[in-house]
């Protein structure tokens, strides 16, 4: 058998932290507002303002933590005028993304509900673009402080008694681009100093987030590392799955094989960028204190026809589910230097987990393999070898295989297995090394898989893609498991002995 994958279940390589699962979500185009954000007076049903059903779909993801405002927004933001009655809170143009009239009714206190809805940790990235040190250390004092003063007084005023607790904090955005095109030598610098005022207040820890490359920039990780690193908790990394080009990147939803193929090659380049990205950070930091946080990435194609072109509204197919599902697997292999990522973004932009139109709302594919992969949150990664069969397509070829194990907790173990190929099925044979002596072991599955390469939700199908009782596995002989994995398809397998 070609494919063969050896799991060594007694052994660890790390914890996968469930901050790899991460979300993103900016003002930008729909997804704040129609996607999470309806306000009070809207028909669609709504607590404070924040729709329903997105948060139940995505509660069921257990999104571990949500990053916002931005994006290119972020260095755009002020926060203040996010803050107090909403019918006096400032409109302004949201220049970057269409253009559009951002009436600030979604601000901090509104962010800090949605994520004690979804039950998940906040992530708040800091204007640095546009925005003064001032600025930001009163945000941080109006958020986190629990005695009196100035900002936590207004936050009293604004209905919040107790400070909140706040825990990832970003320095910045695209600081190379949209956030100020700066040099990484002047990044740096301004870095060391607006973190010194993001101050830690009353027992709360914050963790600082550094803007980082873009996608293979290894000169501005050398620089920022060099100068800044023991400044700094984690440094961000960006890279998005672009076919074509920016300018004529294709369509999400009509392709052929050749737009499949570039996409998977395109995906795994994330592989060397983390291997590269984290051997100059180990140079600066051996002990790997500092985190590799992707807080951007995901497929970005040409928008949907007849939508707003800086609103980046995107259809989602099967194969955004194997992008989903092969990143996961490279973020699980890099799980001692990468300590969160986060998809761009939840509802309604790019790679979405929701796409919503009025009150109707669909699951993407990816939307699934979150939901499939999730048990691998904050579990022990297990050593896998691979021996895959190639993909070939014209003078490229890749993996045809790609697989996850870990372990959680009580012993229970997870496989997730991807083929990527949509044209041909895969025998693939999992050898399972240091099961418990004796014990009998059961497999049980699920499978998300199409019979199209463009297969995907709609409102009037939206579950044209979606995840069924797996019933190509085999039983578990010696500590051998052999399962037949259908073309284009994502599987996650449940194993307890
Ligand atoms: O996610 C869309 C945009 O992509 C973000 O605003 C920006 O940071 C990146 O260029």
């Amino acid at each position: 058998m070609a494919n063969r994958i050896v799991i060594q279940a007694d052994q660890r390589e790390g914890i996968i932290s469930r901050h790899i699962y991460g979300h993103f979500a900016e003002h930008l185009g729909r997804c704040i507002y129609e996607g999470l954000w309806v306000g009070e007076e809207s028909p669609i049903p709504n607590t404070k303002g924040i729709r329903n059903d997105a948060v139940e779909a995505l509660r069921a993801l257990r999104i571990p933590v949500l990053r916002w405002p931005g994006g290119c927004f972020a260095d755009e933001y002020h926060w203040k005028d996010g803050v107090g009655p909403k019918e006096s809170r400032k409109r302004m143009v949201n220049t970057h993304w269409g253009g559009v009239v951002e009436n600030n009714h979604f601000g901090t206190h509104e962010f800090m509900l949605l994520c004690e809805l979804l039950d998940c940790e906040p992530y708040i990235c800091g204007n640095v673009g546009s925005g003064t040190v001032q600025e930001m250390s009163e945000w941080i004092e109006y958020m986190t402080f629990g005695g009196q003063s100035p900002m936590a007084d207004w936050r009293r005023r604004n209905g919040r008694e107790e400070p909140w607790k706040l825990k990832y904090f970003g320095v910045g955005n695209e600081n190379w681009g949209c956030g100020g095109h700066m040099r990484p030598e002047y990044y740096a610098d301004l870095y060391r100093r607006y973190q010194t005022y993001v101050r830690n207040y009353d027992g709360n820890r914050i963790y600082r987030i550094a803007c980082g490359p873009n996608s293979a920039d290894y000169r501005w990780t050398e620089v920022l590392m060099r100068e800044a690193g023991g400044l700094m908790d984690g440094l961000s990394l960006h890279y998005y799955t672009v076919p074509g080009t920016w300018s004529a990147k294709g369509s999400a939803t009509v392709f052929e094989e050749d737009g499949w193929f570039e996409v998977m090659r395109k995906t795994l380049f994330m592989d060397e960028l983390l291997t590269r990205h984290s051997a100059i950070m180990d140079q600066y930091d051996p002990s790997r204190r500092v985190g590799l946080i992707v807080d951007e990435w995901g497929t970005w194609y040409d928008v949907e026809p007849g939508t707003n072109p800086g609103f980046l509204y995107q259809q989602n197919t099967m194969r955004d589910a194997l992008v989903a599902g092969l990143n996961f697997h490279i973020f699980h292999r890099h799980c001692g230097r990468v300590r969160m990522a986060n998809i761009a973004q939840t509802v309604n932009v790019l790679q979405a987990m929701l796409l919503t139109e009025g009150a109707q709302l669909v699951k993407t594919p990816t939307y699934h393999v979150f939901e499939m992969f999730k048990h691998h949150q904050d579990a022990e990664l297990l050593p896998l070898r691979l021996d895959s069969e190639e993909y070939r397509y014209g003078d490229a070829a890749i993996p045809q295989i790609s697989a996850s194990a870990s372990k959680r907790t009580d012993g229970t173990i997870d496989i997730s297995l991807c083929n990527t190929r949509p044209d041909s099925a895969a025998e693939v044979e999992l050898a399972l090394r240091g099961l418990p002596e004796g014990a009998r072991t059961e497999a049980v599955g699920r499978l998300l898989t199409a019979d199209a390469m463009q297969a995907h939700n709609t409102f009037e199908r939206p579950d044209a893609v979606a995840p069924k009782p797996f019933d190509g596995i085999g039983t578990v002989r010696n500590g051998v498991l052999r399962v037949e994995l259908p073309p284009m398809s994502v599987a996650s397998l449940v194993l307890t002995s």
